[in-house]
């Protein structure tokens, strides 16, 4: 859900001192520098490790991977497989995309899809220093060709977006097999879950360079109301931050890696196992930023609540259940934003 509104078209103009203080946020300013907090990064997973099979680097792969998913919900990714012209192009035609004037692009906007800015539920609510494409992926039948930029636009962004978002599906598919086997349930019930015809959705995010970049956030914190999310970032710009210890981490991301992070379903599905970690976004005063987020959900069908094969060895349901994906959005959607996360609302008081 979003507005017409566009930052970049805010940011372009180059007399721009001051920003209006709707995007200023008073909280970043006794942040201590993040940098020098941390001396360890996240985990780097190798997949072609991981994918090797009966070797032994794979099992301390496999290892490295669960204690990722355990402690951090997030990781890098490298040797992923995506062929390298699949992900060029994708950066490609997506920077093609922000280089549309604003007349065009608007022309890719829908209420709750397509080309915008993040809607905010309030009035006092502070505004994101960025604007972004939504795109429903998959299932195929659920794209809205509208808001995807046409042919005598940008002549392969259609082809480009579809051949990148199966090869996210891939490696979803590899990855949620790969926790099967560390948590110990039945792949083929966790599996079905995320079965073709599941959800994917595509966040392309456009962050402009601001003139007062320390006092904005490009996206406020939040954690992902979604399965699994894989992060492609467009021009080797660095800008996410994931909490840990009380603190902001940022991320370096290797050239070529993916950010693999889990979300909010994967967490109520592992009972707490898996953690979906908040995370925001910072700006730079010099360089844009662009990247693309693909989420994951589960098949539309599918109960969304802690499984039972894992709750059933005497442990408590740490979340409620409901009744299927829809539901889920529902109460995601009608949340008050304000930095609680949406699994604030299906925690359990044990
Ligand atoms: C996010 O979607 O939460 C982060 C996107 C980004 O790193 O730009
Ligand atoms: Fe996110």
């Amino acid at each position: 859900p979003f507005t017409l509104e566009s930052v970049q078209v805010l940011a372009s103009n180059k007399s721009l001192e001051t920003i209006p203080s709707r995007y200023i946020r008073p909280e970043l300013v006794q942040e201590v520098d993040h940098d020098k907090v941390f001396v360890n990064e996240i985990p780097v997973i190798d997949l072609s490790k991981l994918i090797e099979g009966e070797d032994r680097f794979s099992q301390e792969e496999m290892e490295k991977f669960h204690f990722a998913c355990q402690e951090w919900g997030f990781f890098q990714l490298v040797n992923h497989g995506v062929a390298e012209d699949v992900m060029e192009k994708m950066i490609e035609d997506v920077s093609s995309f922000f280089d549309l004037p604003f007349e065009v692009k608007k022309e890719y906007s829908l209420d709750s899809e397509g080309y915008g800015q993040a809607l905010v539920f309030s009035e006092e609510q502070k505004l994101d220093w960025g604007d972004m494409l939504f795109l429903r992926t998959q299932p195929v039948a659920s794209r809205n060709y509208q808001v995807w930029a046409a042919q005598q636009c940008i002549p392969t962004f259609r082809e480009t977006v579809s051949k990148y978002s199966s090869e996210m599906e891939k490696i979803k598919t590899i990855l949620l097999g790969m926790m099967t086997k560390n948590l110990g349930v039945d792949e083929g019930n966790f599996m079905n879950m995320f079965r073709d015809g599941s959800k994917q959705s595509m966040r392309i995010n456009y962050y402009p360079p601001c003139p007062e970049a320390s006092k904005v956030l490009g996206i406020s914190p939040h954690s992902d109301a979604t399965g699994l999310t894989i992060l492609l970032q467009l021009n080797q710009v660095d800008g996410l931050q994931i909490r840990r210890n009380e603190a902001w981490l940022p991320v370096k991301l290797h050239p070529g890696a993916l950010l693999i992070n889990i979300g909010d379903i994967i967490e109520i599905l592992s009972n707490g196992r898996y953690k979906s970690i908040e995370h925001r976004v910072i700006v730079s005063n010099e360089k844009e930023r662009m990247s693309v987020a693909t989420f994951h959900g589960t098949h539309e069908s599918v109960e969304v609540g802690p499984l039972t094969e894992i709750i059933t060895n005497g442990e408590t349901a740490k979340y409620k259940s409901v009744k299927n994906y829809d539901e889920f959005e529902k109460i995601f959607l009608s949340r008050k934003l304000d930095g609680k996360s949406v699994l604030e609302l299906f925690r359990l008081k044990n």
